[in-house]
């Protein structure tokens, strides 16, 4: 399969939020990618469903929700209410992983797992063939704007063989850092989908960014 862009909201201008979402609307870019933070799980806050429920009223691209807050299970009724495709939660913020990826497909919603930098792919094994999408993030959540992290290469590499191996059908997500050098050899080491804020939205000219990122 052709690899997926999914451009994060968070590097948009917040000023101009519908202007920016009718230039993803136009552009060539897969999903929207929407980055929820609590100010505990990661040292930063970003915005909220009063903001997203805006944002998934203009937006014509599915809805690819990462959450990065404690607690997460209890916010799948307002995921699903804003009409996501995708909820993604952390490893690191579910005691009860299988129970929340569980409680995600039953409110109809695909279901993603991210790790951290420091999380193992193999900690993913008695999950994988549960999951949609694996979330990779190769930088530590929080902030957009990083520098990507080289270890993700190594971890793409290793999660494409578990995927391989269990038969899962896990789709294969990086966040953090992603430009046109990341990105190709992200995708030649097998990602399937890649975020990316800053190369996208602090680009000259946008919608050719997303279309070069479409055509590494
Ligand atoms: C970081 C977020 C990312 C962020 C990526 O915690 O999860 O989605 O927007 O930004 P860039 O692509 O600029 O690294
Ligand atoms: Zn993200």
């Amino acid at each position: 399969m052709n690899h997926l862009i999914a451009p994060s909201l968070l590097s948009a201008d917040f000023s101009h939020l519908a202007q920016d979402i009718e230039m993803i609307n136009r552009s060539e870019a897969d999903w929207l990618h929407l980055d929820i933070m609590d100010g505990v799980f990661v040292p930063n806050i970003s915005f909220g469903f009063p903001v997203l429920k805006h944002v998934a009223r203009l937006c014509t691209k599915p809805l690819d929700v990462h959450l990065m807050i404690v607690q997460t299970e209890k916010f799948i009724p307002e995921v699903k209410e804003l009409g996501a495709m995708m909820m993604n939660v952390h490893y690191e913020a579910c005691t009860h992983l299988h129970k929340v990826i569980g409680a995600i497909h039953e409110a109809g919603m695909k279901a993603g797992v991210t790790l951290n930098p420091s999380t193992p792919v193999c900690l993913l094994k008695d999950v994988i063939c549960d999951v949609d999408m694996v979330l990779l993030m190769s930088v530590n959540p929080g902030f957009g704007g990083q520098k990507f992290i080289e270890h993700t290469i190594d971890k793409v590499k290793e999660l494409r063989e578990l995927i391989e191996s269990t038969g899962s059908k896990a789709l294969i997500e990086i966040d953090g850092g992603v430009n046109l050098d990341t990105g190709k050899r992200l995708v030649d080491a097998g990602a399937d989908v890649l975020v990316a804020g800053n190369t996208v939205f602090k680009a000259d000219d946008r919608e050719a960014m997303i279309h070069a990122l479409k055509n590494l």
